[in-house]
């Protein structure tokens, strides 16, 4: 039993670790080279979940292509990147680390108020990983440094919705 509940702290304590400035230096050089494509990004993750797409009141029930290019879809999409990029710009020095839980704290307090689950930060998540994947300079070292910041910022923001 105590080697479950020590094996549950290691595994808490893993999914909690910041990224260390090499993992954020992977991170940052592979968001730079998409971070410009805001539309394309929030497109990509609303053609594999459809059930995202469906709780914004302004894009529900409408085909994605009739929506992508219009400024509704500029606005969120930018918020989305900009929120990343902001989170993104902070990881890798520890002093900032209080700043980064606080930002993705508040992200999964506020989607709460509009349902969302964690099930769907999940389908977000998978979306972006398979997005990059496919758009940037992809390996097993910066999958691992996304995998790391994904774990622990996705566990901050789902503990509260
Ligand atoms: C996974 C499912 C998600 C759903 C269904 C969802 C849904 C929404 C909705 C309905 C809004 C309000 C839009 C408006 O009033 O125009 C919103 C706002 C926002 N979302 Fe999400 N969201 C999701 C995930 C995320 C994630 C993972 C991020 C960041 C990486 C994010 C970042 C934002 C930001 C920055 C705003 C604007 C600020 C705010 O009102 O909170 N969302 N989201």
């Amino acid at each position: 039993m105590k080697f479950f509940a020590v094996l549950a702290l290691c595994v808490v304590g893993a999914i909690a670790s910041p990224l260390t400035a090499d993992e954020a230096d992977l991170v940052k050089s592979t968001w730079k080279q998409v971070s410009h494509n805001e539309a394309d990004i929030l497109a990509a993750v609303f053609a594999a979940y459809p059930d995202i797409q469906a709780k914004f009141p302004q894009f529900a029930g409408k085909d994605l292509a009739s929506v992508k290019d219009t400024a509704a879809f500029a606005t969120h999409a930018t918020r989305i990147v900009s929120f990343l990029s902001e989170v993104i710009a902070l990881s890798g020095n520890p002093s900032n680390e209080a700043a980064v839980q606080g930002l993705v704290s508040k992200l999964g307090t506020d989607h709460k108020a509009r349902g969302v689950t964690a099930a769907q930060f999940g389908e977000f998540r998978t979306a972006l990983v398979t997005y990059l994947s496919n758009h940037v300079t992809w390996g097993d070292n910066v999958a691992a440094a996304w995998n790391k910041a994904l774990d622990t910022s996705m566990a901050i923001a789902v503990a509260q919705l």
